[in-house]
């Protein structure tokens, strides 16, 4: 008898077993006792009573859903006032609000990337904007990472439109790309630079108005910023922020906004109503980076690997997949919920723990979360 069409499927998990690098789900529980190093939460606004009212009185005005894509019946004047208010806060001409971080994207980079273009992709970058320049019509050249020179060199090979992309932090290890310097390459060139500000935001620059602000690039013509509203913003989507002509060009020529069932009205009044809290309460962003320097910093102290924050990220090396997942969970079993990061989610095949700082952490849950990390370590 023929076996089934997914028996293929069999040796690959054979094959994910024996290497230590199986993943499950694991529904969390509303309440935990769990100390939380693992969410996005940088800023802890995803349970703030003025972020979740608003997510609330967004369902019950605009309804559950957003009912069509943007362009047909999915926009409502919500998201307009997002996309107002982001583009005012990072200081860009426009904004345009997608349905995630991973839709922005895609957006973006196929947008901005035509037949007969260059793309220029960081060797580090996040799986959504190498997947957006997989889908692109451009050609792509990966680079080394976090390289300004090595992205010249791609760039002195082309002639034609062209776009360099980037994270600003780096998901696995939580390192900045240098980006004035980067931003100054592609100008030489004639580049646009694409940036996905997804770990910046909320956490780098004035009041935490992002990397590129930071880096003085708001605003600049030839820019254009991703970011998520499901991390410092404790919500759920994406945006794009540039130029108005770009914008206009994505509503017009982005995929993943077209054919999209738009953002859901909770999302766009949470993330509306986190937004505002940052603009009155800007010492969070701060505290978020305290945070996850003081976590760098004992770690350290106690004789782990860890890699210097340049935002709220910090990861910590394990020596194998098997032995990150073992002491993710015996922390986990000693009451401290960190991430484990294995390939192939890391570009160099190094396992880690990752832990994100959190801007309404306690000094005390900081050294206790480092006692938690060293006494349970390989
Ligand atoms: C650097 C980076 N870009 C994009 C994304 C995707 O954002 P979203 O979760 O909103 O899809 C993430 C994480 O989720 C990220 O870490």
């Amino acid at each position: 008898m023929a076996g089934s069409p997914f028996d293929w499927i069999d040796e690959q998990a054979r094959l994910r077993a024996q290497a230590g690098l199986v993943r499950t789900l694991r529904p969390r529980p509303a309440e935990s006792h769990l100390l939380d190093l693992a969410g996005n939460d940088y800023l802890g606004l995803t349970r703030h009573p003025e972020v979740t009212a608003a997510a609330a009185a967004a369902a019950h005005r605009w309804g559950a859903g957003a009912t069509g894509s943007r362009l047909v019946t999915g926009t409502t004047e919500l998201h307009a006032e997002l996309e107002r208010d982001l583009a005012d806060f990072c200081g860009f001409e426009a904004a345009l609000v997608l349905s995630s971080g991973y839709a922005a994207n895609l957006a973006a980079v196929t947008a901005l990337a035509p037949h007969g273009s260059l793309i220029v992709s960081d060797a580090g970058n996040h799986a959504s904007l190498i997947d957006g320049c997989r889908l692109a019509r451009g050609t792509t050249q990966v680079v080394p990472h976090a390289d300004p020179a090595a992205v010249r060199k791609a760039l002195g090979t082309h002639e034609g439109p062209a776009v360099v992309v980037s994270d600003s932090v780096f998901s696995v290890d939580g390192d900045a790309t240098p980006l004035s310097e980067l931003a100054a390459v592609c100008r030489e060139a004639g580049a646009g630079l694409l940036v996905d500000d997804a770990h910046g935001l909320g956490v780098l620059g004035d009041g935490g108005r992002g990397a590129p602000h930071a880096a003085g690039l708001a605003g600049s013509a030839d820019t254009v910023v991703t970011v998520t509203l499901s991390k410092s913003l404790g919500s759920q989507g994406g945006a794009v922020l540039g130029p108005a002509k770009v914008i206009a060009h994505l509503v017009n020529a982005a995929r993943t906004l077209i054919f999209d069932t738009g953002l859901a009205p909770a999302a766009a009044g949470s993330a509306l109503a986190a937004l505002r809290l940052l603009r009155r309460e800007p010492e969070r962003a701060a505290r978020a980076r305290a945070v996850a320097t003081k976590l760098h910093e004992l770690l350290t102290e106690e004789g782990l690997s860890a890699v210097r924050p340049d935002a709220a990220v910090v990861s910590v090396r394990a020596p194998s997949p098997e032995a990150a997942v073992r002491w993710a969970a015996d922390c986990r079993r000693e009451g401290l919920a960190v991430g484990c990061f294995r390939p192939p989610s890391v570009p160099d095949g190094v396992s880690r723990l990752r832990l994100t700082a959190r801007a309404d952490l306690s000094d005390a849950q900081v050294a206790e979360a480092v006692a938690t990390i060293s006494r349970t370590a390989p």
